[in-house]
């Protein structure tokens, strides 16, 4: 006597398989424009970043600005507190130990991490090492690389005042400097003396900070 065969139960997706085209054929027809559209924009970015490369060398045909610098969006992104640093914490930022003490430039009191891209100018031996730890903003004036490495800007005239201006705008529109905060200067003595005009300061190239040549 053959066996009693049981009978085999359904699975509940072969019994709803015969309605199911019908049931989702209105919502499949707007939901599969989607990954279309997706597959089109991957296929468009791959192909502008391949030609970009190709045409100039660079992933974001050669623009290089905060959008394409990691670190610059992780600041954007997460920022950190502005610090506030007393003259001799900012000194211990000049380039001398870069491991434990990031490389600073301060400019009229704004403080800026020059580490990524700013080491060979403003490490130990670099052209504008003078301008790494302190803030002389006189000096990015004057280009007295010796006489002039301080904040002290009296008796500097407007157009003077807006080449510090320009600097300033300079490093907060770096690509790879980062704002860290402002350093805090003790009060000037209004009866010290205006700091003396040295000779060609702003003939000389800023070479002569670091090597310790040229102009006062
Ligand atoms: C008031 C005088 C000057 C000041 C304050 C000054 C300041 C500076 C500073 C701060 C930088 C570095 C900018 C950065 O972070 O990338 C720089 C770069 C440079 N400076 Fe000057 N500079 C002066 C005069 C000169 C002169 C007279 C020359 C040429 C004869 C010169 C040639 C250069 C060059 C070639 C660089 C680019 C170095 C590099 O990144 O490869 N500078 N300058």
């Amino acid at each position: 006597m053959p066996a009693e065969r049981e009978p085999r139960p359904r699975s509940p997706a072969s019994s709803s398989s015969s309605k199911r085209p019908h049931a989702s054929s209105s919502r499949s027809s707007s939901t599969s424009i989607l990954p279309t559209l997706v597959n089109w924009l991957i296929i468009a970015l791959v192909t502008n970043l391949a030609l970009s490369r190709a045409v100039t060398q660079s992933w974001t045909w050669g623009y290089e600005g905060k959008w394409t610098n990691p670190r610059k969006i992780r600041d954007l992104l997460f920022p950190s507190p502005p610090l506030t640093l007393s003259e001799s914490q900012l000194a211990l930022h000049d380039g001398s130990n870069p491991s434990q003490y990031p490389l600073y430039v301060a400019i009229d009191g704004d403080v800026y991490d020059v580490s990524d891209g700013g080491m060979r100018n403003y490490g130990p031996g670099g052209a504008y090492s003078a301008f790494a730890g302190r803030d002389a903003a006189r000096a990015f004036v004057t280009g007295c690389f010796k006489t002039h490495l301080t904040h002290d800007l009296r008796g500097l005239s407007d157009g003077d005042l807006e080449i510090v201006e320009n600097w300033k705008s300079f490093y907060a529109k770096h690509a790879k400097y980062r704002y860290v905060g402002r350093v805090v200067h003790p009060p000037i003595d209004p009866s010290t003396p205006i700091p003396e005009p040295c000779d060609g300061g702003k003939a000389q190239p800023g070479a002569a900070a670091g090597a310790g040549s040229g102009t006062g």
